[in-house]
């Protein structure tokens, strides 16, 4: 039986395929290269020693879909495919709801048909709004999500959880992912933005290589320690880990489950600098800017559930995330471009 990866080109998606691989399971990938580079695949393999079999394939191509289904067994998706771009998802709303919900109504459809009920999904913490509480539990109420992006993720949440309980066969564990970064200790594979990055360091590593002149911090006025936006940064490969052990609750038969995965440690923006300087040796110049909008001040989690339920807790600290992020930037200048 094969655990059926869709967005398993990507970021997030890549170092799990990795990890499960390493982890022996079997493997088929799905995505349809909008935000990826299919030389991905050679390095996954160069890694893990192991072929990554993959259609190039849209979420919302039924057909594709139903061909991949009837041809491979599939015990469990997980489930990354996805727009991401949280300013791209106010200028296109519609692009982003057709992407990821109606692609997911597609996948959780043919999913059904072929007996297959077992789901991962990619969620956010974007779906606790600006938090009430922090560090941020699980039972945490939803609050509003300030884009199309954020919406999407919140409204497949209740989408799952409202078809696994129409449908207790369903075994559905809804990741709330805070922020993913680092990169495979080999250098090799990494996060590969289009254009300017929207993200905290992606843009540090490339004003660190030259691509970009200067950090623009977005705001220190906020009620944190340095005025900074403080967040919960995670190193992929433990997120990517985080998967392997919520397959756990799959076995099980569990139902629906949630759980944050972050380390529940909060670093500044300004933390995140000089963490990056002290690792790396290279300087980041940066200035002040006014606040983006839509960004909370602090947003860092509670991981104690996904210890207690999954044996999982995050390895890596902010050290080693710089130093790998750095490792990959440096190496790969242009990401998969080259
Ligand atoms: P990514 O863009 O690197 O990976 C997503 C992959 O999905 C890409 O390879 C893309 O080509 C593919 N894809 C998109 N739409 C598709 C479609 N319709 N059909 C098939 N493939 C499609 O992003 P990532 O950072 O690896 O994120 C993976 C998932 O995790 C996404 O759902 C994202 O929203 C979620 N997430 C990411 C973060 C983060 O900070 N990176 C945080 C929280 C949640
Ligand atoms: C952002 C998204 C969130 C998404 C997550 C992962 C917003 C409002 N939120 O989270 O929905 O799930 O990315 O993709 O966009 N910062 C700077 N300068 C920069 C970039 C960022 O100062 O050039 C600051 C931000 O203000 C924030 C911190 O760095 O305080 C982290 O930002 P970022 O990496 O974009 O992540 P989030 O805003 O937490």
């Amino acid at each position: 039986m094969s655990i059926l990866v869709t967005g398993g080109v990507g970021f997030i998606g890549s170092h799990t395929v990795v990890e499960l691989q390493n982890a022996g399971y079997d493997v088929v990938v799905l995505d349809n290269l909008c935000n990826s580079n299919k030389k991905v695949l050679k390095r996954i393999e160069a890694i893990t020693g192991k072929p990554v079999p993959f259609y190039e394939a849209d979420i919302r191509d039924r057909k594709a879909l139903e061909d991949i289904f009837a041809k491979e067994k599939i015990d469990s998706c997980i489930h990354f495919a996805g727009l991401k771009a949280v300013g791209e998802s106010v200028e296109k709303p519609l692009e982003y709801y057709d992407n990821n919900i109606a692609g997911t109504l597609v996948l959780l459809d043919v999913m059904r048909k072929h007996g297959c009920k077992n789901i991962i999904f990619s969620s956010s913490a974007t779906v606790y709004g600006d938090p009430a509480v922090i560090p941020i539990t699980e039972e945490c109420p939803k609050g509003q999500c300030t884009n199309p992006y954020g919406w999407t993720k919140s409204m497949l949440e209740q989408i799952m959880t409202d078809m696994q309980k129409a449908d207790p066969e369903w075994n559905v564990v809804l990741l709330r992912y805070f922020n993913p970064i680092g990169a495979h200790k080999s250098g090799t594979m990494g996060e590969n933005p289009n254009g300017i990055p929207n993200n905290l360091m992606p843009y540090i590593t490339q004003v660190a290589v030259g691509k970009r002149e200067e950090l623009g911090v977005f705001g220190n006025d906020y009620d944190t320690p340095d005025g900074t936006g403080v967040r919960d940064y995670i190193h992929v490969v433990d997120l990517a880990i985080g998967h392997v052990k919520a397959l756990k609750k799959i076995e099980e038969k569990a139902g629906l489950n949630i759980y944050n995965l972050g380390t529940g440690t909060g670093y500044s923006v300004l933390d995140v600098v000089k963490n990056f300087e002290a690792a790396t040796g290279v300087k980041i110049a940066y200035s002040i800017k006014p606040r983006r909008a839509g960004d909370v001040a602090v947003c860092y989690s509670d991981a104690s559930k996904a210890e207690r339920e999954l044996g999982w807790k995050a390895q890596y600290g902010i050290r080693e995330m710089c130093e790998d992020s750095w490792r990959w930037q440096k190496n790969n200048p242009n990401g998969y471009d080259d």
